[in-house]
């Protein structure tokens, strides 16, 4: 079997992140040459868990830990503060104590909100993030953020916490809906634009790339942008490059244009931003990758209508938008600016 690959990120906890290819039967090992026996308490979804569930609790049982689960809907909307106060319940019954931890067996759903459980539970305990979405690979189970939904909004009760450990398994990402895999795909180009011309081209074209070698890439560049602003007060900002757009473009559709086909277009919008904004234009570069990865180009809302939902969103700052706009490809800025600004350069670029 390949040696995995080793990624350590230095943040407010230093953990690593042992990417392997067909060893998800080995966490257990892997576990045990970490930590101290303990009870794990596992989070996952009905899609995942009879996925892969029992390998896991196999494996960590060989390895001397004891396992309990606790398994919820899959989907966004099972993200919420009733859940995780069910899991607490669940951590209560099976006694968790600090010196027990948490395993988050999914995509960005479950390790958001474990990630929660485990800052909150017993004021914060460890967890380890198992991810099983190429999102959750390259992007959420890396950096500490955790959260859950209310009724105002997406991940607006969270918590920074670190993870213990990353374990990722990229055969587990052979199960997805190839609509899942894509969605992970947009947030893979979106590092290529803003930090690394090299992975952009990489990615350029689906199929033609070592997908272990890639998702390696994108953690990296997790990592990088995390040790520099571990609590987002400045370049982990960047990270939000297609999103401003995204987000509200996912808003307005009632959710049911996905999150990596919004960002998607969210990219290309703010290319076209960019160069009315009088930067150079990658407009039809970015416009071709994303459309090689089968994403819709065409944004079906106005301006006006994107502007209103714009304003809403929570990364406002006194009246202030930071858009994040391509430079070139693999060097992005935080350009922040009036809102009325954004409203007149979305204009402008006939939206
Ligand atoms: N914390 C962060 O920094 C961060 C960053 C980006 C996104 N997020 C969050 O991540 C969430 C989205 O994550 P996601 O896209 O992974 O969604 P998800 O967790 O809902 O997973 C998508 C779907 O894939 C299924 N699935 C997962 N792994 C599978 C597998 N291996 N085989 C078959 N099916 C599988 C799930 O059951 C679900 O139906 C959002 O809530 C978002 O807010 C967090």
């Amino acid at each position: 079997m390949a040696t995995p690959t080793l990624i350590t990120v230095h943040a407010s906890g230093t953990y690593d992140i042992l990417l392997t290819k067909g060893s998800l039967s080995n966490i257990g090992q892997a576990l045990k040459e970490r930590f101290k026996p303990c009870t794990i308490a596992i989070l996952s979804d009905d899609k995942v868990f009879p996925l892969y569930g029992k390998t896991v609790t196999e494996s960590l049982e060989a390895a001397g830990f004891r396992a309990v689960s606790h398994v919820i809907a899959n989907g966004e909307q099972s993200k919420t503060l009733d859940n995780v106060t069910a899991f607490i319940d669940c951590m209560v019954k099976a006694q968790i104590t600090r010196t027990d931890m948490v395993l988050a067996l999914g995509g960005g759903v479950v390790g958001d909100m474990a990630g929660f459980a485990a800052a909150i539970y017993l004021r914060g305990i460890p967890y380890i993030q198992v991810p099983t979405t190429l999102l959750a690979a390259v992007d959420s189970s890396v950096g500490g953020k955790t959260a859950v939904d209310i009724s105002a909004g997406k991940n607006l009760v969270g918590a920074f916490h670190q993870p213990a450990l990353v374990y990722l398994d990229t055969e587990t990402l052979k199960t997805l809906d190839t609509a899942v895999m894509r969605d992970g795909f947009a947030e893979v180009i979106k590092y290529g634009i803003i930090l690394d011309r090299k992975l952009f081209d990489t990615v350029a074209l689906p199929g033609s790339f070592d997908l272990k070698e890639v998702i390696a890439r994108c953690i990296e560049i997790k990592r990088d942008v995390v040790e520099a602003d571990e609590f987002d007060r400045g370049m982990r900002g960047l990270l939000n490059f297609g999103h401003t757009f995204g987000h509200a473009i996912e808003k307005l559709s009632g959710f049911t244009i996905t999150h990596g086909s919004a960002v998607a277009r969210g990219m290309i919008i703010a290319a076209k931003v960019a160069k009315v904004y009088g930067f150079t234009d990658f407009t039809e570069t970015i416009t071709d990758v994303v459309r090689n990865y089968g994403f819709e180009t065409a944004c079906p809302y106005s301006a006006d209508e994107l502007y209103s939902v714009i304003l809403s969103d929570k990364k406002r700052s006194a009246g202030d938008i930071t858009l994040v706009l391509p430079r070139e490809i693999g060097k992005c800025t935080l350009e922040k600016m009036p809102a009325t600004q954004v409203l007149e350069l979305m204009k402008k670029t006939g939206l």
